[in-house]
């Protein structure tokens, strides 16, 4: 074991905290780099592997979970700013990087008469401080504010857009309410922040206003805070404005690390950033906004869209500049396949003290950092090498977890949910694991998303994502303190603890299995399913129904050679048994051919990227799964040939029907090779 796994790993277990403040995703990861040595693999010891996952499940308890959160909630934690976290994390190892950062100086909302210039209104746009909820009192909480925003001062007529989905600005252009030149008002949710200012400025909108609607998680859900966990109308929804389907992490070294000497982006050069300023309200100070618009355009979802006669001013002064982030690492090093590699990781920055929004996840992570130190002393040591990854800066655009991947270049994620997403590689894996956890209720599995997007859609690793499905009513808001998470979310910390239990026994699953429970098999059913889909839409769009030919034959062979690896796994379980627990020639054959058979299930994640990336958005290379680029949040299978598809771009959609085709065929001709 290194000095830093040991320092992490300690006697103490106050010291095992791996990281500081916040947050949830944790990730499961498995890296590249095959290994020649396993052939000298060593005697199990006095905790054999297999036992590990059950003595690892008594291990997290709510006592500890509690502490941890308590302790983790203790104030404010934002990214590139906040760095009294750390110290409850001290033990580890800290990694700093230098991202581009901006934190909010100036703001304001004010409502005059274009004529006359003449006040008529001045928005509140400070948060409610609510009676008995410290958290909520904190000086350090941030204003109103977006993270990545455009720093401007822009003034026009107002323009309500619904949500600012792309369906939403086709409305109002089919009744003739132009944006252009006006400042745009939205409620939150459906698709991403940077999404909605994205489009807003394609169409020469000159800023934002967003809202949380009490209908989507306040007063029309139910009791808000401190009565209930829904949103009060005088709470904020901070959010990232970043065009994370651009590309997510330090807006100035897309697709390297942001060391402090690397090679930067000139700020005006960076595509991942907006245009236009952006600045949250509380739902009290956007309702004369709305009020003022009646009567005027059309109405739109219960409400007008204007324009306005009265002018709207917004000030977003956002000071830039290059910050240092902090990165929190630990590393047990794997006894027969030490490169081979497991990330488990959870960010812990977050918008306020943040107990749904980072705590949780942190919380889970420091349990299994604390039960793997269990394990340790009873004489376990994992196959493989975990690596323990806390993470700085995930609220501003993904910024840990990216400069993470562009410095290790290790594999996959996994985070700590009962709302689970994972790669259809480890999909089979989660659902059996989670059988064993009780309150580890996983009926849907969807696909990895964003807190994995630097692992799975950019590097190619396996990734899952466990998150806390917690009530939206805090999201990004003051009131995301303990007492709303201890009075709502998870009074006995048992959903918590069923996190921490299902998460460790993912990572030790991983990270202790002689054979991977990855399937190929799995994954060539989604991607059959996906180019049915993709069929769908292009006869829907285009007469021709032959345009997937290349695709649709590389699936088949990509189908037969997955069965090979199965066939490969049945005949290693019956010629030799998993373990190769023999001797000479023949346990050099057994453990060539688990060795085979593992390569091929976990690198067939990396197979599925293409280097050039998509169209507009090169830094993300995955085949298979993209953010949407009109959504920013829900995954699009087969992206760059659903784009073409959309835009009617049959040339670009041949060229790159041809392209991936030939993509499937060498990850096909891979899941052969023994
Ligand atoms: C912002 O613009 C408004 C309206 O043009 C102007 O009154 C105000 O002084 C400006 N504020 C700053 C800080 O530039
Ligand atoms: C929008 O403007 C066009 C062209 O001026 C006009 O033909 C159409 O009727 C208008 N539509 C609405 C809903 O006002
Ligand atoms: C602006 O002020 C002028 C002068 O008082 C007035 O005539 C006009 O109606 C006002 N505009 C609006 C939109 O209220
Ligand atoms: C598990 O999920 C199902 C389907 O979503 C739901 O009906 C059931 O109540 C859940 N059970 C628990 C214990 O949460
Ligand atoms: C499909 O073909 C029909 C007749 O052959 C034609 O009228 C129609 O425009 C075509 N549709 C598309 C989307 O190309």
């Amino acid at each position: 074991m290194d000095e830093a796994t040991k320092e992490l790993l300690g006697e103490h277990h106050q010291a095992l905290a791996i990281a500081a403040a916040v947050v949830l995703v944790a990730g499961v990861a498995i890296f590249s780099q095959s290994l020649p040595d396993c052939l000298m693999s060593q005697p199990v010891h006095a905790l054999g592997r297999i036992h590990a996952g059950k003595v690892f499940f008594k291990i997290p308890s709510p006592k500890h979970l509690k502490h941890h959160l308590e302790m983790l909630t203790s104030s404010t934690h934002f990214g590139g700013r906040d760095y009294e976290a750390g110290k409850y994390t001290q033990a580890a190892k800290a990694i700093e990087y230098y991202p581009w950062v901006g934190m909010p100086a100036d703001r304001q909302v004010v409502v005059f008469n274009g004529t006359t210039n003449k006040i008529e209104y001045t928005a509140d746009l400070k948060e409610d401080e609510i009676p008995g909820d410290p958290a909520t009192q904190y000086r350090t909480n941030l204003p109103a504010f977006h993270a990545y925003s455009f720093s401007g001062n822009v003034s026009g007529p107002l323009v309500f857009a619904n949500y600012g989905e792309s369906s939403d600005f086709q409305a109002l252009s089919s009744w003739n309410v132009s944006v252009k030149g006006h400042v745009v008002l939205v409620k939150a949710g459906r698709v991403a922040l940077g999404v909605k200012v994205q489009l807003a400025e394609q169409l020469g909108a000159l800023g934002v206003l967003v809202f949380a609607d009490p209908q989507d998680d306040g007063s029309g859900r139910g009791k808000v805070y401190p009565d209930g966990p829904w949103r009060p109308a005088g709470s904020l929804e901070r959010d990232s404005a970043a065009l994370q389907h651009i590309y997510p992490g330090d807006p100035l070294t897309p697709g390297h690390a942001a060391t402090r000497t690397a090679p930067r982006l000139h700020p005006a050069d960076a595509k991942n950033l907006p245009g236009i300023p952006s600045l949250p309200l509380p739902f009290r100070a956007a309702l004369p906004l709305l009020q003022m618009l009646a009567g005027h355009g059309v109405l739109f979802s219960g409400h007008w869209t204007g324009p306005s006669p009265l002018h709207v001013n917004v000030l977003n002064s956002v000071k830039y500049e290059q910050r240092p982030i902090r990165n929190v690492i630990g590393r047990i090093a794997g006894e027969e396949e030490p490169d081979h590699a497991v990330i488990i990781g959870s960010h812990h920055d977050a918008w306020s003290a943040g107990a749904a929004g980072a705590g949780a996840g942190t919380s889970a992570l420091l349990e299994v950092a604390r039960g793997l130190g269990q394990l340790l002393r009873l004489g376990w040591r994992p196959r493989r090498t975990i690596i323990l990854a806390s993470w700085d800066a995930s609220e501003l655009a993904h910024v840990g977890a990216t400069e993470l991947w562009h410095t290790l270049h290790v594999t996959g994620v996994s985070g700590h949910t009962l709302a689970a997403a994972s790669s259809p590689l480890l999909a089979g894996l989660l659902k059996d694991v989670a059988r064993q956890v009780p309150l580890a209720n996983i009926s849907h599995v969807g696909l990895p998303g964003m807190h994995s997007a630097a692992f799975q859609m950019h590097g190619g690793v396996g990734s899952l994502e466990l998150g806390f499905t917690g009530q939206p009513g805090a999201h990004h808001a003051n009131h995301d303190s303990l007492q709303w998470m201890l009075r709502f979310a998870d009074p006995h910390m048992r959903r918590l603890q069923a996190i921490a239990r299902l998460s460790g026994m993912l990572l030790l699953r991983l990270a202790d299995d002689p054979v991977l429970a990855l399937r190929p098999t799995a994954y060539v059913g989604r991607i059959r399913r996906s180019l049915h889909d993709l069929e769908r839409l292009v006869s829907r769009k285009h007469n021709a129904t032959r345009r997937v030919r290349h695709i649709r034959h590389a699936v088949r062979v990509l189908q037969t050679n997955a069965m090979l690896v199965e066939h490969d796994y049945a005949r290693l379980r019956r010629v030799y048994g998993t373990g190769c627990q023999m001797s000479g020639r023949r346990r050099a054959a057994c453990v060539r051919l688990r060795k085979s058979i593992n390569d091929r299930a976990y690198k067939l994640e990396r197979m599925l990227t293409d280097p050039e990336g998509l169209a507009g958005r090169r830094w993300y290379k995955h085949v298979m799964l993209a953010p949407g680029r009109l959504t920013g949040t829900h995954v699009q299978e087969f992206p760059g040939l659903t784009e073409a598809a959309l835009d009617g771009h049959w040339r670009r959609f041949r060229a790159l029907e041809k392209r991936t085709g030939d993509i499937l065929y060498e990850a096909a001709w891979f899941l052969r090779e023994t």
